[in-house]
Order: C-alpha cells, then sequence, then structure tokens
C-alpha cells in the first residue's frame, strides 16, 4: 500500500510562489489546484495555497463539493 505523505514544510513549498505544483490541505488530505483558473498563482480571494485551509472553508461561500473533482496528492502529516 502506498499512500503519498507530506508535512507542512513540503505542502508550504506549493504555494504557488515556490513550485509549479499547488497544492491545498483540508481535513489531513492535500489536494492539487495546479490547473485551476481560481488558485492562480496559489491565491483564491484572501486565501494562499500551501496549507491547511480547513478552518478558513468556514467562511467560504461554498461547501466541501469544490474538492470533487480535484487530484489527491495524499495526505498531511
Ligand atoms: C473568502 C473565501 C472564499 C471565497 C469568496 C471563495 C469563492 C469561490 C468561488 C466563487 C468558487 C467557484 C465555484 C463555486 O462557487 O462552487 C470557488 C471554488 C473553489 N474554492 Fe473557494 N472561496 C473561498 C474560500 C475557499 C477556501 C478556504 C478553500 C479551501 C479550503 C476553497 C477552495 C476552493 C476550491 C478547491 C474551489 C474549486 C476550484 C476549481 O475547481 O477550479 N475556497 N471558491
Amino acid at each position: 500500500m502506498s499512500i503519498n505523505q507530506y508535512s507542512r514544510s513540503e505542502l508550504a513549498l506549493r504555494n504557488g510562489q515556490e513550485k509549479s505544483e499547488i497544492w491545498i490541505a483540508y481535513k489531513g488530505v492535500i489536494y492539487d489546484v495546479t490547473n485551476s483558473k481560481l488558485w492562480k498563482e496559489g491565491k483564491h480571494y484572501e486565501h494562499w495555497a500551501g496549507q491547511d485551509l480547513t478552518e478558513e472553508l468556514e467562511d467560504a461561500p461554498h461547501d466541501t463539493r469544490v474538492f470533487d473533482k480535484l487530484k489527491k496528492i495524499g495526505k498531511l502529516v
């Protein structure tokens, strides 16, 4: 069984500024938003990629269905 696991510092490198990949985490799962027009350069409204945004989702006008079509990168450990 192989589940990719990444630390917070590895996630932080995918904030849209350092590397080409752009990732976000929600409830321990890391999602790929690299190709999302809504996460250009790592920014989504006032939120930045490369971190755990579990608590911030409460302020969003949408629910978790926005994650449905995203590729899962792995687990945040
Ligand atoms: C001020 C807060 C936020 C605003 C105004 C906002 C607004 C939006 C809007 C308008 C969309 C388009 C689709 C839809 O409405 O269903 C969207 C998509 C999305 N949002 Fe947010 N959002 C906010 C916070 C967040 C947070 C905190 C997260 C992550 C935990 C998030 C993750 C996403 C994702 C993954 C998508 C789908 C992107 C795609 O499919 O290309 N949003 N958001």
